[in-house]
């Protein structure tokens, strides 16, 4: 039997992102979990912000923003994002935060991030609390070492970061199976299976250091602002 609760943002997990604004030399950079995808066609998503956030003008005002994906091993860098003002200081310093030119969009994406999505705002509502930016997902950049030798994208790869609830869990520990896979004959099931074996074979041998990570200077002090 389950308890009644009172309504509340009770969808988890959900991802942790880094969302950067302004430009490659006036940055802005926050954790945001109230983020997620709308639409497939054009690829859709938003991301809502509370109108206080030192991010949210400099956002408002572009009218775009770059959705940075986090990894597990990023997660104290995650939070201090999401604990400290850019008001205060410049958290791509603090962070180690290495900043590099998107495409479409004038904000910069973040390097130590595997994938980053550059979004153009279509729709602005202030829904109470936050106010949502619709956004139209204009370009994608994701890391080299997440495409295998047939060049599909393996985002099971990247290690990423989910917040459940207040925590941070690692996500993608024992793939359980992939989309279709209830319905799938036998025969291609064990293909699959042994494709993924051979994958995660690849991945443990090739294990080595990230030359794109920046030493971090980032101290793990903590400053506790709201944090959603
Ligand atoms: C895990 C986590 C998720 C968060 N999600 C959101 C969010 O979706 N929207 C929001 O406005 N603030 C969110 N916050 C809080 C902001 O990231 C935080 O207030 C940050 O300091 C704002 O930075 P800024 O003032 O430099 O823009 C979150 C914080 C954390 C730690």
């Amino acid at each position: 039997m389950k308890r009644k609760l009172k309504p509340g943002t009770m969808l988890y997990p959900l991802p942790a992102v880094l969302v950067t604004g302004g430009d490659m030399e006036h940055s802005t950079v926050m954790t945001a979990a109230w983020t997620g995808i709308v639409n497939s066609d054009p690829p859709m998503t938003y991301v809502s912000i509370r109108p206080e956030r030192y991010s949210y003008d400099i956002i408002k005002d572009a009218g775009e923003f770059v959705i940075n994906l986090t990894t597990a091993d990023m997660a104290k860098e995650v939070d201090y994002a999401g604990c400290v003002s850019g008001r205060k200081e410049d958290k791509f310093e603090t962070l180690g935060f290495v900043k590099e030119p998107c495409e479409a969009v004038k904000a910069p994406m973040i390097a130590q991030c595997p994938v980053s999505l550059e979004c153009r705002v279509t729709e602005t509502k202030d829904l109470g609390s936050h106010t949502m930016f619709l956004a139209e997902i204009v370009c994608v950049h994701a890391d080299e070492k997440l495409f295998d030798k047939n060049d599909r994208i393996c985002l099971e790869k990247a290690g990423f970061l989910a917040y459940l609830h207040g925590t941070y869990m690692p996500l993608g520990s024992k793939k359980i199976g992939s989309f279709g896979y209830s319905v799938m004959k036998p025969k291609t099931q064990k293909k699959k299976a042994a494709e993924s074996r051979k994958m995660s074979l690849m991945k443990s041998k090739s294990k080595g250091k990230d030359p794109k990570k920046k030493e971090s200077v980032f101290t793990g002090k903590s400053r506790l602002v709201s944090k959603d």
